[in-house]
């Protein structure tokens, strides 16, 4: 199944006596079966339903088994394999992930997670006193961090915008950040999916606004690889981080960071890697001596997910999201964060009751209804974050509605 041929001097598997065995067969024509074969492959804890794979999605049993085996293999070869395949793997994986966003292969680094991919760009931008950025306060807190830092730093001055919940248009949405464009501003930093909502913004029209003014765009696309079709030519932004242990279901600690072509050699590395050409991407995640098993298991993850197929679960994730936020709209004391047009979200949405502050209501659900989410309280979302994966059954996002229904009852 894999289409990528990793290299290795050994036979790690089969010397191993690792199982050989078949897996049971993925139904095929009918959705209901191929979905409850899916979550055959997921060791799910009885303790809760779980409604927050959001932070780490996490591995389902081909892919960790797989991993095992690299994590075995790599223990074996040890300092043989740094010395002799590891860049060679490195490489294949990156050219695959290249492939998943639409990006020429040198224009792709493996990286350990957004905040690495989009913190490099932050942080290694030739940043001028007096220069400007502006982002939004519904944005990833680690990358607002940074930008704050390099205020402190470098004197950039930051303009904050505020995203609302339910947009008319996105016009709106364009116009937000290009009301906050002068002729200091440098880049935009811009959420694809916002992670405490899963309003999905307009990204390809905010580079257009954006470049008409010469200034760049950075967008923080840590819920989309692997969740919902990502294109970054299509999107024609200059940056691009993902978490790969979220929507792609790597084991931890795996990301990608996409830098146009041209971009690359204005960004200063941060961990120095000074023989390579400047436009060479690799001079930018050198991280040194890291757990090559991870990136070996992207790989896995990407079979995994080609198995599935990416329409088939973006369409599956759509449509577990509206089968409970549909309900649910409409309940008095319920409130959804989260725009209703099918374009402007995915599988994640955010669920608030008037009657409750966020953390009690999570509290709620999990003490009461065996139910695990996520609170959110900040700027304009009060709710608990909901994300189902694919293994997400109907029985439990009807036990999930049932019991907003029960606490938005008592008024
Ligand atoms: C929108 C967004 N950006 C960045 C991150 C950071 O991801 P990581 O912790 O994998 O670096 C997250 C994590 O949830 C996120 O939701």
């Amino acid at each position: 199944m894999g289409q990528v041929a990793m290299v290795s001097p050994f036979l790690p598997i089969a010397a191993q006596g690792q199982s050989t065995s078949e897996p049971k067969p993925y139904p095929i024509g009918d959705e209901d079966e191929f979905w409850k074969r899916i979550r055959e492959d997921y060791a799910l804890k009885p303790d809760y339903i779980n409604l927050e794979n959001g932070y780490y999605n996490f591995v389902p049993k081909p892919t960790l088994d797989k991993f095992i085996e690299h994590v075995r293999m790599v223990n074996y070869e040890a300092s043989y394999y740094m010395r002799t395949v590891q860049w060679d793997n490195k490489q294949n994986v990156a050219d695959r992930l290249a492939k998943l966003v639409n990006c020429d292969a040198d224009e792709i680094a493996i990286t350990r997670n957004t905040t690495e991919s989009l913190d490099l760009i932050v942080g290694g931008f030739p940043w001028e006193k007096g220069d400007e950025a502006i982002y939004a306060a519904q944005d990833y807190g680690a990358m607002q961090d940074h930008f704050k830092l390099m205020a402190k730093r470098y004197g950039l001055v930051n303009k904050v915008v505020s995203i609302p919940n339910h947009p008319k248009s996105d016009a709106e949405i364009v116009a937000l950040y290009e009301s906050q464009i002068t002729d200091r501003t440098k880049l935009i930093m811009v959420c694809h999916m916002v992670n405490i909502t899963g309003h999905m913004l307009p990204i390809r029209k905010i580079c257009d606004m954006a470049h008409g003014y010469g200034v760049e765009v950075m967008v923080d696309g840590a819920h989309c690889t692997g969740h919902i079709k990502v294109d970054v030519k299509a999107l024609d932004c200059d940056y691009y981080g993902s978490s790969l242990h979220k929507w792609v279901s790597t084991p931890l600690g795996a990301g990608l960071l996409f830098v146009k072509k041209e971009k690359i050699s204005k960004i200063w590395p941060l961990l120095a890697e000074h023989d390579r050409d400047p436009s060479d991407i690799s001079r930018l995640n050198h991280t040194g001596t890291h757990p090559v098993h991870t990136d070996l298991a992207i790989n896995d993850a990407l079979d995994y997910l080609d198995l599935i197929g990416l329409e088939r679960k973006e369409k599956r994730m759509r449509s577990l999201q509206r089968y409970w936020s549909d309900q649910l709209r409409e309940v008095e004391n319920v409130v959804i964060n989260t725009p209703v047009e099918a374009h402007r979200s995915c599988g994640i949405a955010n669920v608030g009751v008037t009657n409750m502050k966020p953390k009690d209501f999570a509290e709620t659900l999990l003490q009461e209804f065996k139910i695990f989410t996520v609170a959110i309280d900040r700027e304009n979302v009060q709710g608990c974050r909901i994300t189902p994966n694919v293994y997400t059954s109907i029985a439990e996002l009807d036990t999930f509605v049932a019991a907003v229904k029960t606490v938005a009852g008592r008024g």
